[in-house]
C-alpha cells in the first residue's frame, strides 16, 4: 500500500494513544504462567500483540474478547484463563511470532521452562534477527534449543524443563532478553542473578512482582528466586509512549502545532524520548501524574519549538531505542549537528534502522550520515518531498509520515501498511491531527 502525505499549515488536537505494545504482550504472557483467570482491558489490536495472543492459544491458554469489536477497534478487552505454566499443552503446530521480536523472545523463556517440544518461527525480518542472545543463556540453564546458523536464527526448536539458575552478565541491555531469562528463572532450581549493562524497561519485573514473584533489583542487578505461586492479575493497558513519540516530534518540529497525548506510560526505561526532546529545547509539559497497574502514567502536551542539535549515547540509548528514527527526523529540524552513538542495536531491529533511516531521510534531502553505531545529522530545517519506503518497518513508516507533515512537498511512502504492526489506527489519528 502507498500513502501520500502533504505538508500542512497546522497540527493540533488531543489523542488517546494506542495501548502500550510492550505491556500488552506481557499482560498475556505473564498471566499465562499463573493458573486461573484475569481481565485485560484495553489490549492492543496491533499485529505484534495479536501474534502473542495466537501463540498462547496454541499452548492451551483460553483468551476471549469481552467487548464486541465495532468498526475498526483500536483496543479490545480480554478474559484470559490459563491452566498455569506446568499444565500448558504441547503445541501441535509451529508457533508463528510473525514480525514480533517480543513475542519470540519472551516465549523462548516460557517454552524453555517447560518439557514440551515446540518450534517457533516468524516472518523473513524476524527470521534474520539474532536469537543466540537467548538460545545461549537458556541452554546454559539446561534447555535444548536448536536453530539455523548455529542455533542463532529462527525457526528454533525448543525442549526445556529441569532448568537450573545461573549468574549471567548480559552482553546487551535488552528488556526482551532480561524478561525471557526472568520467566525461565522463575521455574528453575535455585536463584538466577542477571547483571545488566544498562537500565531498560522493567514492565516484566513490575508485573511479576504484583503476581507474587520473588524478584529483587539492586542497581543493574536482578535476582530471581523460584518458588512462589503466581496469581493472575487484572490490568488496564496504558497508552504507548513509543507511539506518542511520533506526535511529540511532529508538534515540536512543526511551526504551528500543539498536540496533547493522554494516558502515556512513563516507565523510567521508556522516557528517554522526553529527556532527548527536552534537551533539544522542545516545549513539553507533563501533567496529571498518576499510578495505574503499577506503572506511572501522565498526559503530555508538546508544542512548536526552536530545537538545537544534541549528542546522545550511553545509558540513554536503551531508554529510547525505538524512538531513534523519529529523533533523527527531529534533528533535521534542529539547529546544528546531532550525533547518535552507542546504538548498534538498531541494526538488528525490524530493519537495519541505521541504514534505513539514513537511506530514506536522504531521499528527502536530509543531511544525514551513517555511523557504525549511530547517525550524524546536520539540521537544515528543510525536507523536500519525494518517494520513499518503510522497508517493511512500522517505525520507519510512521517517521516518514511525520516527515510528510513537515516537508515542503508531498512525500509518498510505499509499504505503508507496516504501521499496523504497532499502531493500526495511525493514519486516522494523523488525519485527525492534520485537520485539528
Ligand atoms: C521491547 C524491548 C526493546 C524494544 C522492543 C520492545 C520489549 O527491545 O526495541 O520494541 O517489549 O521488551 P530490546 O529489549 O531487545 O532492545
Amino acid at each position: 500500500m502507498n500513502q501520500s502525505i502533504s505538508p500542512t499549515t497546522k497540527l493540533s488536537g488531543s489523542l488517546v494513544l494506542p495501548p502500550d505494545k510492550s505491556i500488552s504482550h506481557r499482560s498475556l504472557i505473564l498471566n499465562s504462567l499463573a493458573k486461573g483467570s484475569a481481565s485485560i482491558n484495553n489490549y492492543s489490536t496491533a499485529a505484534d500483540c495479536q501474534s502473542t495472543l495466537a501463540c498462547l492459544r496454541e499452548l492451551g491458554v483460553v483468551i476471549n474478547a469481552t467487548t464486541s469489536p465495532i468498526g475498526t477497534p483500536t483496543s479490545v478487552d480480554l478474559e484470559i484463563t490459563s491452566p498455569g505454566q506446568s499444565d500448558l499443552i504441547e503445541p501441535v503446530t509451529t508457533l508463528d511470532a510473525q514480525n514480533s521480536g517480543t513475542t519470540m523472545r519472551l516465549l523462548m523463556g516460557l517454552l524453555a521452562s517447560t518439557p514440551l517440544f515446540s518450534v517457533i518461527t516468524g516472518d523473513s525480518s524476524l527470521r534474520s534477527r539474532p536469537m543466540s542472545r537467548l538460545s545461549k543463556p537458556l541452554s546454559l540453564m539446561g534447555a535444548n534449543i536448536i536453530g539455523r546458523n548455529d542455533n542463532s536464527l529462527a525457526p528454533l526448536a525448543i525442549k526445556g524443563g529441569s532448568l537450573h539458575g545461573i549468574e549471567y552478565d548480559m552482553p546487551v541491555a535488552s528488556a526482551q532478553v532480561k524478561s525471557s531469562l526472568i520467566i525461565a528463572a522463575m521455574f528453575a532450581q535455585g536463584e538466577t542473578i542477571l547483571h545488566q549493562p544498562a537500565l531498560s524497561r522493567d514492565h516484566t519485573e513490575r508485573m511479576l512482582k504484583s503476581m507474587g514473584a520473588n524478584i529483587s533489583e539492586d542497581d543493574l542487578n536482578i535476582s530471581v528466586k523460584p518458588g512462589p505461586t503466581l496469581n493472575p492479575v487484572d490490568m488496564t493497558i496504558p497508552g504507548d509512549i513509543s507511539a506518542g513519540a511520533f506526535w511529540m516530534v511532529a508538534a515540536a518540529a512543526h511551526p504551528n502545532a500543539k498536540i496533547k497525548l493522554e494516558n502515556v506510560v512513563m516507565n523510567p526505561g521508556r522516557t528517554g524520548i522526553l529527556d532527548v526532546l527536552k534537551h533539544m529545547g522542545a516545549k513539553i509539559s507533563v501533567e496529571n501524574d498518576r499510578i495505574n497497574g503499577g506503572e506511572p502514567i501522565c498526559d503530555i502536551t508538546v508544542e512548536s519549538s526552536e530545537m538545537t542539535g544534541v549528542d546522545i549515547g550511553g545509558e540513554i540509548i536503551p531508554r529510547t531505542i525505538d524512538e531513534i528514527p523519529v529523533i533523527a527526523l527531529a534533528a533535521c529540524f534542529a539547529k546544528g549537528k546531532t550525533t547518535i552513538r552507542d546504538a548498534s542495536e538498531l541494526r538488528v531491529k525490524e530493519s537495519d534502522r541505521i541504514k534505513t533511516t539514513v537511506t530514506e531521510l536522504s531521499k528527502l534531502g536530509a543531511n544525514v550520515e551513517e555511523l557504525p553505531d549511530g547517525l550524524l545529522i546536520n539540521g537544515t530545517g528543510y525536507l523536500s518531498g519525494g518517494d520513499c519506503s518503510s522497508n517493511g518497518d512500522h517505525r520507519l513508516a510512521m517517521t516518514l509520515a511525520i516527515a510528510g507533515t513537515l516537508a515542503n512537498e508531498t512525500i509518498n511512502i510505499s509499504n505503508s501498511e507496516a504501521v499496523s504492526v504497532s499502531y493500526p489506527n495511525f493514519w486516522n489519528d494523523l488525519s485527525m491531527i492534520m485537520n485539528g
